[in-house]
């Protein structure tokens, strides 16, 4: 049908419906911080009633959702009208859109000169405009329907990164910023693995999280948030200037202390921004934050003004979206699978579908708590997500396409795997297979860790292999790796003689290793890399770790009466003794001698406590707390009073916040790569 083709009664109340959808939808979004659908089938949906009014343009209502930005703003929270409208961005989702929109551009401008664009990552969390008078911050207000947003000065003074006052000199009387809150993904995953472990509700992904912190009725609660800004423009200005180009702007921004982020470039014209997206696409998982797409600006603000905007959009930006990180899918399945500590977690078994570039079939429903909150069951539609490293994930049910009257799921008695009771401590969210390593499940787990990288570093024993030599009752504890003939390897799936021989050379030289990789093969309890090297550098050797008391545990830094009691319940099995013994006299598996750390005084970081937040670039956390212990020092989680160094890498949130509230001295990676090198570690 052409455009403004002649309306039904049908139609209307199509068109109707599809308003009331979409309102409701918004609502679930923006008020309740609850979406019931991926943003993909949203936008879709906004998408049908764009093209709807486009056919029938006598229909258009006043009230229709593609007539504001948001939603209204929450009760809760005081009324702000924006001294500018909060403008919303049209979306693309293929290059040719993008070439059209600078077609567009051209005509309306009339003209074909090349066209310099901002080029910027879209960030995924909360919009919002901060104002400040006379370099002090007034207020700052989310952006609501985009004419009226709410108060969240309080919320938003918390976050470290905003700064309260801005830097330098010469800021207009008055000028609003406008930017992103958002939490860094790594700190989302921090805050969800916490509240899953408490068996509090977890936030569905980084963008509701931070909304949902941003709008805390008690700014106490934001400040416990990781929470970070990005400023990507300016609303009103009165009082003075600023340059005339986006890019110059936002420049000046950071010059005043406003955070800006450091992706941003400018290009020339469609062809400039497509390699923009592709290439923040390719490093798109390698962020610490979340973004759902890269947006372009024209940055001649000259040109800008001239382009103007349509009701709820400028005619001069445009969103390049990437492939959605959630999607829709069923469940064809519930299992429950055991690891290697005989956590039996349910997984859904999914019709696979694409997630931004990936085929998902399988997706994580972490314990049972949280399997019973969402409520999921066979047959369910479901959000998936996927995002980064991280397992995917079933968010939520859309319980509307629930059909029937499915059972729901239960956890099992039994293992699955070895037919062991299944038992859960009380207060604990995660149920656990009883038949320890007599588990195959467990036992084919254990041996995986065993052999990774971090702990044994066998190259070339995949899961597969493993898999194989457990289920064919060739291999049943760690000593039974080192018994293996290249002859016995050959004979398995997929290997040639080959690569048996190139196995069995991966299996000799993993004889050779350290102290702290050994201890963490065994794959104790809580046992990570960094409780390994502490009690590495405690003890100096396996035999007084076998025999220490659970006392005597405690005594090494980071060593709490959880992680002692895991490690005595481990060496009091007498089959584990027995295999550490075989490993270390008969297969002669050894590590160079450990000496305890040089003499406390001469190490900078003795009896120094260490926290490391932020990203760091030369080196991971995991690594720079190593070097801090190998410096003397002893690396912590959260800072406090007796904190004595704060490492930060870049966007350090809320520990650094923390830090410079309690006046506890910051060092930068560099600091630490430095002192490295001073002490030739
Ligand atoms: S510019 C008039 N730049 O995307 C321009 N928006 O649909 C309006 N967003 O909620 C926004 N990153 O909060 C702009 N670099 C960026 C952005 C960005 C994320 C959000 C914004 C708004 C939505 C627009």
């Amino acid at each position: 049908m052409s455009p403004g083709a002649k309306s039904s009664a049908d139609t209307l109340r199509q068109y109707e419906q599809l308003k009331a959808d979409i309102e409701r939808h918004q609502y679930q979004y923006y008020v309740l911080s609850e979406p019931l659908l991926p943003d993909i089938e949203f936008d879709r949906l906004f998408q049908q009633l764009l093209d709807f009014e486009q056919q029938y343009p006598d229909l258009i209502t006043a009230d229709s959702p593609s007539q504001r930005v948001g939603v209204k703003p929450h009760d809760g929270f005081a009324e702000v009208v924006h001294l500018q409208r909060m403008l919303s961005l049209d979306n693309a989702f293929s290059d040719e859109q993008v070439y059209d929109f600078e077609r567009r551009v051209h005509d309306r401008l009339n003209t074909v000169a090349p066209i310099r664009y901002s080029a910027e990552p879209k960030l995924d969390g909360a919009a919002i405009s901060i104002v400040y008078e006379k370099g002090q911050l007034l207020r700052a207000a989310t952006r609501g329907d985009g004419q009226t947003g709410e108060d969240v000065t309080h919320n938003v003074k918390t976050i470290a990164s905003v700064p309260l006052r801005l830097l330098g000199d010469g800021h207009p009387d008055v000028m609003e910023v406008r930017g992103e809150i958002f939490m860094p993904s790594a700190g989302f995953e921090a805050l969800n693995a916490r509240a899953r472990k408490a068996g509090e509700k977890v936030f569905a992904n980084p963008r509701n999280a931070a909304a949902g912190s941003l709008r805390q009725l008690d700014p106490s609660i934001t400040a416990q948030r990781p929470l970070d800004i990005f400023i990507y423009g300016v609303g009103v200005v009165e009082g003075g200037a600023l340059p005339g180009f986006h890019s110059e702007v936002l420049q000046q921004l950071q010059v005043w202390g406003l955070k800006v982020c450091p992706e941003i470039d400018v290009v020339m014209g469609a062809d400039g921004c497509l390699n923009y997206y592709r290439s923040i696409g390719a490093r798109r998982e390698a962020l610490p934050y979340e973004i759902d797409g890269v947006v372009y600006k024209i940055d001649d603000c000259d040109l800008q003004r001239k382009l103007g905007q349509v009701s709820r959009a400028p005619r001069w930006a445009l969103a390049h979206k990437f492939p959605a990180q959630e999607q829709l899918t069923t469940v064809k399945d519930i299992a429950f699978q055991v690891g290697r500590t005989g956590a039996v977690t349910p997984v859904a078994r999914l019709a696979p579908v694409s997630v931004a570039g990936v085929v998902v079939s399988n997706a994580t429903l972490h314990n049972i708590d949280e399997l019973l909150r969402k409520d999921v069951r066979v047959g369910d539609t479901v959000i998936v997500r996927r995002a980064g490293d991280v397992i995917p994930e079933v968010v939520r049910v859309v319980i509307e396409r629930r059909s029937g009257n499915p059972a729901e799921v239960t956890l099992p008695e039994q293992c699955p795997v070895c037919g062991s009771d299944v038992v859960r401590p009380e207060g604990e969210a995660v149920a656990r297979c009883s038949g320890g390593l007599v588990c195959p499940a467990q036992r084919k787990e254990s041996l995986k860790h065993f052999v990774s990288r971090k702990a044994l570093d066998v190259e070339g024993m995949g899961s597969k292999l493993i898999d194989q030599l457990v289920d064919s009752g060739r291999v049943s504890h760690f000593s039974d790796l080192f018994a293996l003939s290249g002859a016995e390897l050959a004979q398995m799936d997929r290997m040639g003689e080959k690569s048996a021989d190139n196995l069995m050379a991966a299996i000799e030289s993993a004889k050779h290793t350290t102290l702290p990789k050994f201890l963490y093969a065994l794959g104790i309890r809580e046992v990570g890399e960094a409780t390994a090297l502490s009690l590495a550098n405690y003890f100096c050797d396996i035999e007084p770790i076998i025999l220490a008391s659970t006392d005597e545990l405690q005594e090494v830094p980071d060593v709490g009466p959880v992680v002692a009691e895991h490690i005595r319940s481990f060496m009091n099995q007498a089959h584990n003794r027995e295999v550490i013994n075989d490993l270390l006299q008969q297969y002669n598996v050894h590590w160079p001698k450990f000496d305890k750390p040089r003499a406390d005084a001469e190490l900078p970081f003795s009896d120094k406590t260490i926290v490391v937040t932020g990203t760091l670039s030369a080196m991971s956390r995991a690594e720079a707390k190593e070097a801090i212990q190998q410096l003397g020092g002893k690396a912590s989680g959260s800072v406090s009073a007796k904190t004595d160094y704060l490492l930060a890498g870049a966007n350090a949130g809320s520990k650094l916040a923390k830090a410079e509230s309690l006046g506890v001295p910051v060092l930068s990676e560099e600091d630490l790569l430095d002192i490295l090198n001073k002490h030739r570690i």
